[in-house]
């Protein structure tokens, strides 16, 4: 059996004096003398005093960086400054020695893109080590925010026949031979003869199936992986992503937004409490950072500083119309320099959500209200004919973060919004028949987690947010 401190745990409250046993991997060398070690139970390092009478040098050779060794040693307070403890090492055993001559990554900094290339080691560097933790906090704060308020976590397929977003970007799943598929009368290809026995996809949505738990169940919600084929090679989007979305009975548009906001404040604040120490690594690696940017590309506010300023401010809200309005009669519009054009109808672009929350209000803002042909169609429509109720929350560096709405549960409303935009009923029938058997108004929403975890941690692209990225031309793991 193996037995080891953590060096977390260790730290809380340092036994100093006695002998301690712990196991990780080199961060980093001081001189050849003081070796710092992590176990990734958190971003505390311990100090290891290598004493040159105890070992050889070949013995230190092998010990490289991100090399992994078990260190049995006297705990004692430290003589340097830095830290206050460090172990005086007696015996060290080598489990994984590393040459460094031969090693991808090497002990000083290294561009995101390459430790992403390099993914089977970017765990081992503060900054990723620090990312995954802050994620499973938040993935954590995700499922004890919705259990602690009695909502039901409900298990949403990832294989499914339905398109809920409309959009058609989905990633199909078949098990057919892509080169020689049966083909109907036709000519076309006969999903009747698949696994299925029709199309299928990888979801884009837990959304219309959630609904069916929320009227049951009254408060579910989903937290799953999500699919989407759109090709957007940006630092937002990814090809597999993970959703949360929650689903309420009895609640309509403002219900949504409240929940909304108070979920969101409740990951961060969350993050804030248990995580301080990885957020303020991020926080400082962010400051490096800047240091040599002009002072226009630098952040108005440290990470820290800005989690904090999200959660004790109210966030905006207003209607798309009313943002329209806003960017219409900004100096950015009428200088020309948006890229995009604004008109009543057109959906709005990541440079005006970053405008509006930047620029305008410089805290997060809703949106609501959007014209009903950018929005899908199971989104209530309003009394103007125009609108529907649905809402977007849009966030400082990364634009929108939820997308959400009141549900249509008129069934002769979303019936013929379903015709108007080509969506067969014979298709949806299960998702009418909520309709007409039981229906009530309910509404809920969809928080990115990615975008979420980018957020909190600070980190630029989203494909450092998550331990696998997919993304057009990229599958790599
Ligand atoms: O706004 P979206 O498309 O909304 C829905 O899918 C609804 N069915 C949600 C609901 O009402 N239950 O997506 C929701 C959120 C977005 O706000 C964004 O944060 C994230 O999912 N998202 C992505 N994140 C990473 N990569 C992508 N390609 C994403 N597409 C959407
Ligand atoms: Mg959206």
């Amino acid at each position: 059996m193996i037995e080891r401190q953590e060096i977390r745990t260790l730290l809380q409250d340092p036994p100093v004096g006695e002998e301690v046993t712990v196991m990780g991997w080199v961060r980093a060398w001081r001189g050849n003398r003081f070796m710092v070690l992590n176990d990734g139970s958190g971003p505390e390092t311990l100090q290891v005093v290598v004493n040159g009478d105890t070992f050889d040098e070949e013995t230190v050779r092998a010990i490289g960086f991100h090399a992994c060794v078990g260190v049995t040693g006297t705990l004692a307070e430290s003589q340097g400054s830095g830290q206050a403890v460090e172990v005086i090492a007696e015996r060290i055993e080598i489990f994984g020695a590393n040459d460094l001559s031969q090693y991808p990554l090497q002990p000083k900094k290294q561009s995101m893109e390459f430790l992403r290339d390099n993914g089977q080691f970017r765990m081992r560097t503060s900054t990723f080590s620090s990312v995954f933790r802050v994620r499973h906090g938040i993935a954590y704060a995700v499922n004890k925010y919705f259990h602690d308020r009695g909502y039901y976590y409900l298990h949403t397929p990832i294989i499914t026949g339905n398109d809920a977003e409309g959009a058609g970007e989905m990633f199909r799943v078949s098990v057919f031979d892509p080169e020689q598929p049966p083909r109907n009368e036709e000519g076309a290809i006969d999903y009747r003869q698949d696994f299925f026995g029709k199309a299928t996809n990888l979801t884009v949505s837990g959304q219309l199936q959630a609904e069916i738990g929320a009227l049951a169940l009254g408060k579910v919600y989903t937290f799953g992986p999500t699919f989407r084929a759109e090709n957007s090679n940006t630092s937002r989007h990814l090809a597999e992503f993970w959703m949360i979305e929650p689903e309420i009975a009895f609640a309509d548009i403002e219900n949504d937004m409240d929940l909304a906001e108070d979920f969101v404040k409740y990951l961060i604040n969350y993050c804030l409490e248990h995580y301080r120490g990885d957020l303020e690594f991020l926080d400082a690696r962010i400051k490096d950072a800047e240091k040599n940017m002009k002072a226009a590309d630098r952040r108005p506010m440290g990470l820290i500083e800005m989690l904090e300023f999200v959660v004790q401010n109210d966030f905006a809200r207003v209607t798309y119309t009313e943002a329209l309005d806003i960017l219409m009669r900004s100096k950015t519009y009428k200088k020309g320099k948006f890229e995009f054009p604004l008109e009543w109808g057109t959906d709005l672009q990541a440079e005006h959500e970053r405008y509006l929350v930047e620029k305008h209000f410089e805290k997060p803002v809703i949106v609501r209200d959007y014209p009903k042909d950018i929005k899908a169609f199971y989104m209530r429509q309003n009394d103007d004919g125009k609108t529907v109720a649905a809402m977007d929350v849009l966030f400082p560096y990364i634009g929108e973060v939820i997308g959400g709405s009141q549900r249509e549960e008129r069934e002769d409303k979303l019936r013929q919004r379903m015709q108007e935009m080509g969506i067969h009923a014979e298709e949806l029938d299960w998702y009418l028949q909520l309709r007409t058997f039981g229906g009530c108004p309910h509404a809920g929403f969809g928080l990115g987690f990615e975008r979420i975890v980018q957020f909190i941690t600070g980190m630029g692209n989203i494909r450092d947010v998550i331990p696998f990225p997919r993304a057009p031309r990229l599958a790599q793991f």
